[in-house]
């Protein structure tokens, strides 16, 4: 076996190749490489290591000290350069992921849907005039949305095809009377009682939400809706304070022609009462009597159902549909537009707001 030569020179000078490869390294990735290629399994500085085994005795810590050396050397600086190098690539992942807010978009912005915006604009109606607005639950008591409002039990608005009952518990209702039914409520008129019990009087509210019907969806019916109810209860309130404010509505929605009109009707929770219809000239210039909701006088036993004394408080109600308001003003024929979500249609109404 012929004697193992280390040739100190070589194995210096590789390491030194080495060391200017590691500073001249732009990355990572290329500094594992150089680590592979000159400390690496098949590096001259491994083979020198395994071959001191081999040398003669003499040789041994001598060349032992130097390859010891030359490792260390690579090694912290192959350390240095990479902490170098990684300090610059996330600074680099820093930059190309910066978002610049102040560049232009393209992206389309959404809509509030025009039913939202309409009840806003209601509410901010009675707000002006010094109403409060008030909001019930969707999912009611029968008791509010119907007892409470002199419904007998036996009409027919409670019935199976109109109203959709919820089950659930029925131990304690709102009320906190014990069996109530649940409903989805069928009119807004149902915070009528909640408020007048909640807040008391003299009463000034506006209710504008969601109401639930077994209705099919078509161009005219949809099973979820809208309504706006006013309810006010005061001393010496009038048919002709009612009358007055649908008028102030009728105007605040659609110009100062609009006007209302009332018909002689029938509804359990108001005695007189009236079918109210509106007057407005449309946009292609021509006008008519449409019928815009309900309207009365509140009945005593409402007042009563509230612990509100009759003799003392009136008050009168009204109820008109949201949709219809809307299909009016801006003369859509289709329910299917209003609840179908496309955004196209939305923007039409709400530009800006
Ligand atoms: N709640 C009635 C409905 O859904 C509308 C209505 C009629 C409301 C007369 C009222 C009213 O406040 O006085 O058909």
């Amino acid at each position: 076996m012929s004697e193992a030569v280390f040739d100190e020179q070589a194995v210096v000078q590789t390491v030194q190749q080495g060391l200017q490869a590691l500073l001249d390294a732009q990355s990572t990735d290329e500094l594992h490489a150089l680590r592979t290629q000159y400390a690496g399994a098949q590096s001259e500085l491994t083979r020198a290591s395994k071959m001191i085994g081999s040398l003669p005795n003499d040789q041994k810590k001598t060349v032992g000290k130097i390859v010891g050396q030359l490792r260390a050397d690579f090694g912290r600086a192959y350390a240095l350069r990479e902490q170098e190098l990684i300090h610059l690539e996330e600074q680099q992942k820093l930059e190309s992921e910066t978002v610049d807010v102040t560049l232009p978009v393209n992206n389309h912005l959404g809509a509030r849907h025009p039913l939202t915006v309409l009840m806003e604009e209601i509410q901010d109606f009675f707000i002006s005039r010094g109403w409060q607005v008030s909001d019930g639950p969707e999912v009611e008591t029968e008791w509010y949305n119907f007892d409470a409002l002199n419904f007998g039990p036996d009409h027919p608005a409670r019935q199976m095809q109109d109203t959709f009952y919820v089950k659930g518990d029925k131990s304690r209702d709102a009320a906190g009377f014990v069996g109530s039914n649940m409903v989805m409520r069928t009119q807004t008129s149902s915070d009528q009682v909640r408020a007048l019990i909640t807040t008391g009087v003299p009463l000034y509210i506006v209710c504008t939400g969601r109401v639930f019907r077994t209705d099919e969806l078509d161009a005219t019916h949809t099973p979820v809706f809208h309504q706006c109810e006013a309810l006010a209860v005061d001393k010496h309130l009038t048919m002709a304070d009612l009358k007055g404010t649908l008028d102030a509505l009728a105007v605040a929605m659609f110009g100062p022609e609009a006007k209302t009109r009332l018909r002689p009707s029938y509804f359990p929770f108001t005695e007189p009462s009236a079918e109210m219809d509106l007057w407005f000239p449309d946009k292609k210039g021509g006008a008519g009597w449409v019928e815009w909701g309900g309207c009365g006088m509140v009945h005593p036993n409402v007042l009563r159902s509230a612990g509100i004394d009759p003799d003392e408080y009136t008050g009168f109600a009204f109820g008109v549909g949201v949709e219809r308001t809307l299909l009016f003003r801006h003369d859509i024929n289709d329910m299917h537009d209003l609840v179908e979500g496309d955004i196209r249609f939305s923007k039409q109404f709400t530009m800006g707001r």
